[in-house]
Parts: C-alpha cells; sequence; structure tokens
C-alpha cells in the first residue's frame, strides 16, 4: 500500500514535470475527495435551490423538468470533451495551458491570455454568486422563521455576504489537509438532503399543494414577457448554473493522486451523477410546488424553493431542511473559494496578473497561497456592490459565471481540432467519438454564450441591463488593453505557460511547434523573470 502510494506520486510528478512544472503543492487529494470537490462545487440541492427562480417565470414545470433534462445531454459532452483535455495534461492552469499548447503559434499567446484572464474572472463570480446564493437563503431563512413578517434589504444581505466571504477567506486558507478531510461531509449531506427532497418532500406535502402529472410533466407558464420558445431557452440558466464549475477539480490537478485518471472521472461523474439525481429531485418538486407560480416567486420568502419547502413541511420542517441546505451552500462556497484561489495561483506562476510576484507565493505555514485566496476574497467583495444596483443586477453574476465558463471551455476544445498540434491522449480518452462530442459541446455553449448577453427580461431599464456583458466586456478590455500595452504589456514578454522545472522539462509535450525559439524566455526585468526569481528561492 505505501509502495503504491509512492510509485502513484512519482509517476504523478513525472507528468507534472513533462508539462513544465514543479511538483509545489501536496498531493493530498484521494480520487475520492477529487469527486468530493467537482461534486460540491456543483452543490446540487443548494445550486438547485439558488438558481429554481431563474425556470420558474421562464415556463415552470416544463422548464423545471424537460429543461434540466435537455441540457443535461450538452453538459455531459462539455463534461467529455474538457476530460480528454484533463487526462492528457493534468495541470491546474489547465484551460489557458491547453489553450496554449493546442494553438498555432501566431496566435497561442493572445489566446491564452484571453482564456487565463476568463476563467480566472469566471471562477472568482462563482464564488461571488455562491456566497451570494447562501447570503439570500440565510436571509429566506430569517423570513421563514419570522413568518415571513421579516424581508431582508439588499444593504442587509449585503452584510450577510461580507461575512460569508470573509469567513470561508480564513477557512481556505487553512492547510490543504483539512479541507480535503472536509470533502466527505459535503457529500455526505448533499446526498441526505437529496434524499428528503426526493422522499419526504411528497410524502408530507398536503394535498392542495400535490399537482397532476398532466400538470407537472406538461405544464408550461411563461411570465417572463419573453416569447415562450426564447423564455425555454433562458430557462436553460437553471441546470447550466446548477451543473457547473466542474472544472473546480481540474485546478486540483497538482494536487490529487494519480491525477490522469482522478481528475477527468471526477468531472464526468459528478455531471452524471447530478444530472441524474437532480433530475429526479426536480420531478418530486414540480409535483409538489402547487400551481400558483407567482407565490412561488413573489411571497415574502422570495424564494421557490423555500416557499416550496414551507407550504409542504410547515415552518419547523422548512427550517431544518433550510438550514442544511444553507450549510452545504456554505460549504460549496468553499470549495468554489478553494478552486478560485488555485487557478488565480496557477496564472499568476505563469506572470499573467498584475502583481504576479505577490500571488506567487505559498505561505510557508500553511503550505496554501494564502495571497490568491484573498485576492479572491477581495474581488467577491467587490462584484458583490452589484447589489446596489438591484437585484437584476446581482442575480448577473450567475449568468456571467455561465458565460464565462463557456467561453474558456470553448477555446481549449476548439483549438484541439482547429489548428495542428500533436495531441495525445491520456488515460481517459473517447476514441474516434472524441470529435462529434467535442463539436456538439462547443457549437452548444457557443449558442448559450450568445443567449445570456440578452437582459433577463425584455423590458430593460438601468436596474435591470445586462450586467454580464459590462463585467465580462470590462474585464476583456482592461485584459486587451493590458496584452497590448506598450513596453509593459504582455505582447513583449507574455510567452504562453511558463516552464519553473529548468532545462528537462517539456520535451515529450503536444505541442509540436516547440523547439529552442518558443520555449518561453526570460527576459531580464520582465515580471517572468520575477516569478522564476521566486521559484528559485523557494
Ligand atoms: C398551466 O396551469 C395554469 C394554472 O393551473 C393554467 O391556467 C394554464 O392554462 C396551464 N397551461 C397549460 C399549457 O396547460
Amino acid at each position: 500500500m505505501g509502495k503504491n502510494r509512492i510509485e502513484t506520486k512519482q509517476a504523478d510528478e513525472a507528468l507534472l514535470a513533462s508539462l513544465g512544472y514543479k511538483q509545489e503543492l501536496r498531493r493530498a487529494f484521494t480520487p475520492f475527495e477529487v469527486f468530493g470537490v467537482a461534486f460540491s462545487v456543483i452543490g446540487l440541492v443548494p445550486a438547485m435551490t439558488s438558481v429554481l427562480f431563474n425556470a420558474v417565470p421562464n415556463g415552470g414545470a416544463v422548464s423545471i423538468v424537460w429543461g434540466w433534462a435537455l441540457a443535461c445531454l450538452p453538459i455531459l459532452c462539455i463534461g467529455m470533451a474538457m476530460a480528454e483535455l484533463a487526462s492528457a495534461a493534468p495541470t491546474s492552469g489547465g484551460l489557458y495551458y491547453w489553450t496554449y499548447t493546442f494553438s498555432s503559434p501566431r496566435c497561442r499567446n493572445l489566446l491564452s491570455w484571453i482564456v487565463g484572464y476568463i476563467n480566472t474572472i469566471g471562477s472568482i463570480t462563482a464564488v461571488a454568486s455562491v456566497d451570494w446564493a447562501c447570503a439570500v437563503q440565510i436571509a429566506a431563512g430569517a423570513t421563514i422563521g419570522s413568518n415571513q413578517a421579516y424581508v431582508t434589504t439588499n444593504a442587509q444581505l449585503y452584510g450577510i455576504y461580507l461575512a460569508i466571504v470573509l469567513s470561508h477567506g480564513v477557512l481556505v486558507s487553512l492547510g490543504t489537509t483539512i479541507l480535503a478531510r472536509l470533502q466527505t461531509v459535503y457529500i455526505i449531506l448533499n446526498i441526505c438532503l437529496c434524499l428528503a427532497i426526493i422522499v419526504a418532500l411528497p410524502v408530507a406535502t398536503p394535498p392542495e399543494f400535490k399537482n397532476s402529472a398532466s400538470y407537472a410533466l406538461g405544464n408550461f407558464t411563461n411570465t417572463s414577457g419573453w416569447p415562450s420558445g426564447f423564455a425555454f431557452i433562458v430557462g436553460l440558466l437553471y441546470p447550466l448554473w446548477a451543473i457547473g464549475g466542474y472544472d473546480a477539480s481540474i485546478h486540483m490537478s497538482e494536487e490529487a493522486s494519480n491525477a490522469a485518471v482522478a481528475i477527468p472521472w471526477a468531472i464526468v461523474g459528478s455531471i452524471a451523477v447530478t444530472g441524474v439525481l437532480g433530475w429526479v429531485m426536480n420531478i418530486s418538486l414540480v409535483f409538489c410546488m402547487g400551481t400558483d407560480l407567482a407565490n412561488l416567486t413573489g411571497s415574502p420568502v422570495g424564494q421557490p424553493m423555500a416557499q416550496i419547502l414551507y407550504n409542504s413541511l410547515g415552518k419547523q420542517g422548512a427550517l431544518v431542511l433550510w438550514a442544511m441546505i444553507v450549510l452545504v451552500q456554505y460549504m460549496m462556497g468553499s470549495s468554489a473559494l478553494l478552486a478560485a484561489s488555485r487557478q488565480t495561483f496557477a496564472f499568476a506562476r505563469d506572470g499573467a496578473l498584475p502583481f504576479s510576484r505577490l500571488f506567487h507565493r505559498i505561505n510557508s505555514y500553511t503550505k496554501t497561497p494564502v495571497n490568491t485566496v484573498w485576492f479572491v476574497v477581495v474581488m467577491s467583495v467587490l462584484l458583490g456592490l452589484l447589489a446596489f444596483a438591484g437585484t437584476q443586477a446581482i442575480n448577473a453574476v450567475f449568468t456571467i459565471v455561465v458565460t464565462s465558463q463557456y467561453i474558456s471551455y470553448m477555446l481549449p476544445i476548439f483549438a484541439r481540432f482547429a489548428f495542428k498540434n500533436n495531441f495525445e491522449p491520456g488515460p481517459f480518452n473517447l476514441g474516434c467519438l472524441g470529435f462529434p462530442v467535442a463539436a456538439i459541446a462547443v457549437s452548444f455553449m457557443f449558442f448559450m454564450v450568445i443567449v445570456f448577453l440578452f437582459p433577463a427580461t425584455p423590458q430593460t431599464s438601468v436596474a435591470e441591463m445586462n450586467y454580464t456583458i459590462v463585467v465580462l466586456g470590462g474585464v476583456m478590455f482592461f485584459a486587451l488593453v493590458w496584452y497590448y500595452f506598450p513596453v509593459y504589456g504582455g505582447v513583449h514578454w507574455f510567452k504562453g505557460p511558463v516552464e519553473n522545472i529548468g532545462s528537462q522539462g517539456r520535451k515529450d509535450s503536444m505541442s509540436q511547434n516547440w523547439d529552442q525559439e518558443s520555449v518561453p524566455r526570460v527576459e531580464k526585468g520582465s515580471a517572468v523573470e520575477e516569478v522564476v526569481i521566486i521559484v528559485k528561492d523557494q
């Protein structure tokens, strides 16, 4: 047993070295715990709870049940296409590293830069969206507890949000081992919640809230103002956000044992498990939610899931389940922060972020990248300020997450087939199905990104305009300006992922374009040099 562990560790480190990196983080995560990270970032019950508000007005029962089922297939294709890449090159930078190695030398620096930025902002927004949903859920709990007399303002919500984000900062700064061991607790609590919704809810629901099969599986109610077909598509935000963030496990690639097998199966497995379990739960929900959809979204509780639980289980029962949902949601936030800090760490290691030198640093006591954790915390605190522009504005964090994830997933999968490269499959590969799966994944993501750039309702005002495009556009603008900035811009020194292992690394890299010329060179005084110096210091 002990020997196997050492062999696995050596194989993991050799693979990482062939990608150009030396082992800096501790490989503390077993394959099951990596699955736990993916599963708890997806979060299932709390995730469904967070975005159910989006499906209810955009089609009601049909969107909840059939929108979910329909979305699962392309989501699985995206997951499988990514799993192939994760198996071939398991590094915590993942997406932007792959984009670089698969793309043509003419555009790979820029593409990798863009993917890195979008993925970084996406993983930061994921923290903001999960923690915001957690704040909203705590407030909904207070409303239920006060018999719907107490309603929280957006300023109070922001206060709760601050407390959640800051406490996550402390939690994630602690050692990796504690976080790894917590994954098992997350999974067990999540499964208990699923069972409660699948079994206890139908048993407890009073007859006046029970729905007929024809209503539950066939009633389409659209109150969003969009034409019905488009409303159904907008309602897909529900499954797409709920089953999202599965790239979290990729960012754990350098902390997982047997990464080339564990990471891809964590991605595919977590999508499959949440897709099926979630669908069964949705069926339970539509049979127990009554027909008064306006009451679900418009009641003082303001949260359809909370209102359903309240109607079915009464105050006490609803509060017990709700407390569990809030707890798992809170844990989901810590996993999201964990993943976001690792993505930021990897991107800073390649010198691409402002102050990379500061962010590519591992705290010697906790052995975790504490600086990037707090960078993500500060950025999330700033994103939360959208709450003061209104509910639609802060709800844009959910679409920003999906949109930015999809842009950053799309490019490496596309690059693998679009450019000439020597892609060498890892232990997880789809063989000849690789191309069709990738084609479905990329077209679906492209389509959904366009959809999410529309406003949430057709009547657009300042409060209801689409903040997705504002935030994403702002980050893209900043990234491009910094890339092309005279003298200091990335175009002058960013050469994609920087190997930090010395000259023997990356020989078997998948890019056929590697040669002396294209190996990133360290230029005097550049941010890259600073990174190299820090690495040498350790
Ligand atoms: C859906 O249910 C509502 C409320 O019972 C009803 O008014 C509406 O006609 C139903 N729509 C369809 C398409 O069955």
